[in-house]
């Protein structure tokens, strides 16, 4: 069983800043990877649309024998991994924005949040941000079309740069000094906030975390694989065209496209 791939799917693209954390954390660890990219964003989409979607994926992993599913997007993690939970009879990693953190080590006591439509309405998030003491703030951002452009391989646009400006200025005006990345997709757009945002605001993200806590519950399982010396595979899927996924992964990974 501990020699099995960890399944890991996200609406598109976004979800390999989370795989990177992993493999860094588990390179022994063989991995498949969904990206569901013909369907985003899940953003917009219906809580319903949003489970249907993630038992898709789910199902096309467990059927590849995965040991582990890691759902690699926050918007499928906060609106349907209690239902995947609760259906599938395998260990589930989910992600979440890190507002916790931000909130204990924030200064200004105001921090911001960029995350889609959908994780910022769901209900899973409104329960951790309601546990967050009143002295904060917190400046909640949908960050529409972010997703969409780097599906599009427009990462460094124009559009990009307009629209990442747009949305922080509400955050700069609140004086937030940490800005928390809700969607595993802005990871890749760090390079751009940090000329964007001034030197004293830190941006947070959860794939580190993600990685650690997928190392606990492989161990708590008995699945860790313990193998040395066994070179790991890594297989990437995407149902539209592989060139984007491709260009965010080191040329030594194969991009397949998969009608899933
Ligand atoms: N990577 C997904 C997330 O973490 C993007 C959501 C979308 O497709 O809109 O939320």
């Amino acid at each position: 069983m501990s020699t099995l791939p960890i399944g890991i799917f996200d609406s598109g693209v976004g979800g390999t800043t989370v795989w990177k954390e992993i493999h860094k954390l588990l390179p022994q660890e063989s991995s498949i990877y969904l990206a569901d990219s013909r369907n985003a964003p899940y953003g917009p989409k219906a809580k319903d649309t949003i489970i249907e979607l993630s038992s898709k994926n789910t199902e096309y992993l467990l059927n590849k024998n995965c040991k582990l599913i890691v759902v690699a997007c926050n918007t499928a993690t906060t609106n349907a991994i209690d239902y995947l939970r609760k259906t599938y009879n395998t260990p589930f990693i989910g992600i979440e924005p890190a507002i916790k953190p931000a909130a204990l080590l924030t200064k200004t006591k105001a921090i911001g949040i960029l995350a889609t439509k959908g994780t910022l309405s769901s209900s899973l998030f409104s329960k951790t941000s309601d546990l967050i003491t009143n002295n904060i703030k917190i400046i909640e951002q949908i960050g529409e079309g972010l997703v969409e452009l780097i599906e599009n391989g427009k990462l460094h646009s124009k559009e990009m740069k307009a629209l990442l400006k747009l949305y922080l200025q509400p955050m700069l005006d609140a004086h937030i000094d940490y800005l928390v990345l809700g969607c595993t997709h802005y990871p890749y757009l760090i390079p751009l906030l940090i000329d964007l945002l001034p030197k004293h605001v830190k941006i947070i993200d959860s794939g580190e975390a993600v990685a650690r806590q997928t190392k606990v519950v492989l161990k708590q399982h008995n699945l860790l694989n313990n193998q040395i010396g066994i070179k790991s595979k890594h297989n990437f899927y995407t149902n539209a065209n592989p060139s984007v996924l491709q260009s965010l992964l080191n040329e030594k990974y194969n991009v397949e496209y998969l009608d899933f």
